[in-house]
């Protein structure tokens, strides 16, 4: 901990006072303000709790920064941050799949924690945030995309879960109708992430991969989504809008989505294991009549979960990086995982928490989950390294063109195959 200047010092006094830890920070004339930029987009957001609970038992004091809901916009607010070497924010969420696009910025934090920091852990996940071997991100919660589904209405009309693409579109265009007829005219068969940002990348992929389209880019970094299966994919995707999806669908990220839902509005719905226990909550019009299960597939493909999740880093530019990293083991300590799971179900990075009894009777989905997880497909972050947001906007661009009715979908592949091969050519 050092203090080069009287402000971050006097920035924090204040700040403990105001943020809580008051009594020990007043009396510790070393207390510091770590600056933490929380929020995964949705509204279950645990980062404010546990980092209050780091700033109460050290007597330093935490300052939460709020920051775009949009993965996409987030991570343009911490390239502008980081690319400008500001020292404003001490530690940062990190997606999964930026790691190997903001490690310049990232201390490495093996250097700051100790040799045992990520035991246990599951090891895909250090590996995914070990950037030509620096540690630069631990993880904190897993996701995958899932399909929700109204239990009661299916059996009123005498549906089974569908397990293809296909029989969810069937299904949801006469359950809509019958909705519809019934007197509730904003009723909706399927609600999704359609607006041109990250989501519609971890959407997207989910379609073409269960198609057996592949991944975009494969993990020897060749291009491959110039396909028929893919276009196949994305022209039944274009399909819903209108029909089955609202046209506000191209604006909607994962918590329009839920609200639609969770108001009774929608039959199905693709999101993250994140709204299970909202939308079983208080207030939510469909708790204890819904499902959740594996998405749909293409008729030759398997079903498909994009994985996601959650990681903190320290910046490289913070004044405090030993206090930061000491917060980011906190936050994604075993305990507050832990806490984590069985207040708001999120998956913990820590394997063994999937058989903890206490996490395992908060949330029994969550074994089941562990089986989606493991199986769950990536984004070609690996693969493309520096190169992944452009990789990511061109392809969720050109898709978001085909559900707009402005492209069909194999012009679209070929156009997106032509362009990532320019990319790459450039290297990644
Ligand atoms: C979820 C996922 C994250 C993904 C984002 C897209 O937050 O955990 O990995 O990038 O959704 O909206």
């Amino acid at each position: 901990m050092s203090h080069k200047t009287t402000k971050p010092y006097q920035r924090a006094l204040i700040g403990s006072l105001i943020l809580g830890g008051s009594a020990l920070a007043a009396q510790n004339a070393m207390a510091a303000e770590i600056a933490i930029a929380c929020g995964a987009g949705d509204a279950a957001d645990y980062c404010p709790i546990a980092a209050q609970e780091w700033a109460e038992k050290t007597g330093h004091s935490v300052q939460v920064v709020s920051t775009p809901n949009s993965a996409t916009e987030k991570l343009s607010l911490y390239q502008q941050l980081l690319g400008s070497q500001s020292s404003d924010i001490d530690v940062l969420m990190v997606d999964i799949v930026w790691p190997g696009m903001l490690d310049d910025h990232l201390v490495d934090l093996s250097e700051y924690l100790p040799a045992d920091a990520t035991e246990g852990f599951f090891p895909a996940l250090v590996d995914n945030n070990t950037v030509e071997g620096r540690l630069v991100a631990m993880p904190w919660f897993t996701d995958a995309g899932l399909l929700y589904y109204r239990k009661d209405l299916l059996e009123k009309y005498g549906h089974e879960v569908p397990e293809t693409w296909r029989e969810l579109t069937e299904i949801a265009t006469e359950i809509q109708a019958d909705e519809r007829e019934a007197g509730n005219d904003d009723f909706w068969g399927y609600s999704f992430q359609g607006r041109a940002y990250e989501g519609l990348t971890c959407n997207a992929l989910e379609w073409v991969a269960s198609y057996g389209g592949g991944t975009i880019v494969d993990s020897e970094g060749e291009v491959t989504i110039d396909n028929p299966q893919a276009a196949a994919a994305l022209d039944l995707a274009a399909s819903w809008i209108g029909t089955i999806a609202p046209e506000g669908a191209l604006n909607h990220t994962e918590e329009e989505t839920r609200g639609i839902f969770q108001s009774g509005n929608a039959l199905f719905l693709r999101n993250w294991p994140y709204v299970w226990s909202l939308a079983n909550g208080e207030g939510s019009a469909v708790a204890g009549k819904i499902g959740m299960t594996a998405l749909p597939h293409g008729p030759e493909g398997e079903s498909k979960a994009t994985l996601g999740g959650w990681n903190f880093s320290v910046s490289r530019y913070s004044e405090h990086p030993a206090l930061a990293a000491d917060l980011v083991a906190f936050i994604t300590s075993r305990e507050q995982q832990k806490a984590h799971a069985i207040q708001m179900g999120m998956n913990p990075t820590i394997e063994a928490l999937y058989q903890d009894e206490e996490v395992l009777a908060s949330n029994p989905s969550m074994s089941e989950l562990y089986e989606t997880l493991t199986n769950g497909v990536p984004r070609p972050a690996t693969a493309t390294g520096d190169a992944y947001a452009r990789v990511s906007n061109a392809f969720f661009n050109r898709t978001h063109q085909v559900l707009s009715g402005e492209l069909d979908g194999a012009s679209a592949v070929q156009q997106l195959g032509r362009e990532l091969e320019r990319l790459g050519r450039r290297g990644w």
